[in-house]
């Protein structure tokens, strides 16, 4: 078997990493692999968001299967052009990928569909969104409705902050295009857990839940990245609440978008907001989340290519499940120094030889060849994937494999896991 993987960051490591224990034999090709994946795969010389010569590469060089690591490639049609050719590929056509590239678009969907999210409203004029931001009040949240690296949406806790962010969006300053339309919203109170759904269009098999820590600082201080550290399982995320996120977000979501003509075969990823009203979705992303993969695949046993292979060929995921091994996954992100900010890249990193384990995974994220010597070539460079029994066990693991990691400017959170920690430490004062 013959697979391709586009993208080369942690999140595509990660699906590296999983789908050659899932097949050993098959070979795989990445698009400019980074440096840790070019060891593993052929390299194709293609950019990612080159569609329409990934699209003639598959077909002349026979590939069996496409999974697809990033949005922006399924935004910009990159499924529509597989499947015209008759390429199987895992993810979805642009107009389901809008569920991620038009937050617009997505909001409107789930009003539409009742499923629980943040009271919003729309705006691509400064003077609606301000007068808007004005009647409501602080905190509220002001995000670039297109795609932004994960970065477009700013939580202002002042009315002041709110008008700056639509004023920087609005002009044009940050995001470009991605910030020409604002989607303003309510805040929410709770904490956040990543749900991953593979989905056929129609049916859907839930992976482990996950958490994301978004911060760049620890105690979640500081601005928002694309993701400092994950970890897996998440206590909250019961069987209760997954039930949940199933009859009140997933299913009604995939039903309203093949209502639309636009049915998701791919990997919705569900952001949730545990508030006090129960769930509510803070976004959806197209793809999988970046670092989540990187806890989620290494906790799961059965077959990932059995469930993507599936929904390439067009086959029903009915019947199908989704099996996790015991124990918990901490994954801490080392990035380099400015990050989510300007930063250099081409710095030397020194990872000792030591360090992976069957229990210690170094997943690359900006990193490149230069020679014989690894560089970093991005703002989160590694993902440091620790797995033990317990969270506080994994935690350790993954924090202390991330600081044996070196190159200049290196920086990570040491706190990776610290909602679960705390409470796992009430639950055993309960106890006492
Ligand atoms: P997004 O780009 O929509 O994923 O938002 C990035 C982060 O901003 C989320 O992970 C949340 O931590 C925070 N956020 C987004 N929307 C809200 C909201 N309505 N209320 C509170 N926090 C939010
Ligand atoms: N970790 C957040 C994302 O992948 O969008």
């Amino acid at each position: 078997m013959r697979i391709l993987i586009v993208g080369n960051g942690g999140r595509e490591h990660a699906l590296l990493w999983k789908l050659r224990r899932d097949a050993p034999g098959a070979s795989f090709y990445v698009t400019q692999p980074n440096g840790g994946m070019a060891p593993l795969c052929e390299t194709v010389e293609i950019a990612p968001g080159d569609v329409e010569a990934l699209a003639g590469w598959a077909a002349s060089s026979r590939i069996d299967l496409t999974v697809v690591g990033p949005e922006g490639p399924l935004a910009a049609g990159i499924v529509d052009r597989f499947r015209s050719k008759g390429l199987p590929i895992f993810g979805p056509t642009r107009a389901a990928a809008r569920i991620e590239s038009s937050k617009a678009y997505a909001k409107e969907l789930l009003r539409n569909a009742n499923v629980p999210t943040a009271a919003h409203r729309t705006f691509s004029s400064r003077a609606g969104a301000v007068d808007w931001v004005r009647a409501q009040g602080a905190p509220i949240v002001v995000k670039a409705s297109g795609l932004a690296g994960g970065k477009g949406a700013v939580v202002c806790m002042t009315v002041a902050e709110a008008v700056a962010a639509i004023d920087a969006m609005l002009g044009g300053l940050e995001f470009g295009e991605a910030g020409r339309e604002l989607v303003i919203e309510e805040y929410m109170e709770g904490e956040e857990i990543s749900v991953f759904a593979v989905s056929d269009g129609r049916d859907f098999v839930v992976l482990q839940p996950s958490q994301d820590h978004k911060r760049v600082g620890e105690g979640d201080s500081g601005p928002n990245t694309g993701g400092m550290g994950a970890y897996a399982p998440v206590s909250i995320a019961d069987t209760d609440l997954l039930a949940e996120a199933r009859t009140e977000v997933i299913a009604p979501t995939l039903s309203a978008l093949a209502a639309d003509g636009a049915p998701f075969k791919g990997l919705l990823y569900a952001g949730l907001m545990n508030t006090a009203e129960g769930l509510k979705v803070v976004e959806f992303n197209c793809r999988f989340g970046d670092p989540e993969t990187q806890v989620v695949l290494p906790l799961m046993e059965s077959s990932l290519l059995d469930l993507l292979a599936t929904v390439a060929e067009d086959g029903s995921l009915a019947g199908h499940t989704a099996r996790t091994r015991r124990g918990a996954a901490v994954t801490t992100v080392v990035a380099s120094g400015g990050y989510p900010g300007s930063y250099e890249k081409g710095k030397p990193i020194t990872i000792p030889t030591d360090l992976e384990s069957d229990d210690v995974l170094v997943f690359h994220a900006g990193t490149a060849r230069r020679g014989r010597e690894l560089v970093t070539s991005g703002g989160r460079v590694l993902a440091v994937t620790a797995l033990a029994p317990t969270l506080p066990a994994a935690a350790d693991g993954s924090r202390s494999a991330a600081a044996r990691i070196r190159f200049d400017g290196a920086f990570f959170r040491g706190d990776i896991g610290w909602r679960e920690r705390a409470r796992l430490e009430r639950e055993h004062d309960d106890d006492e």
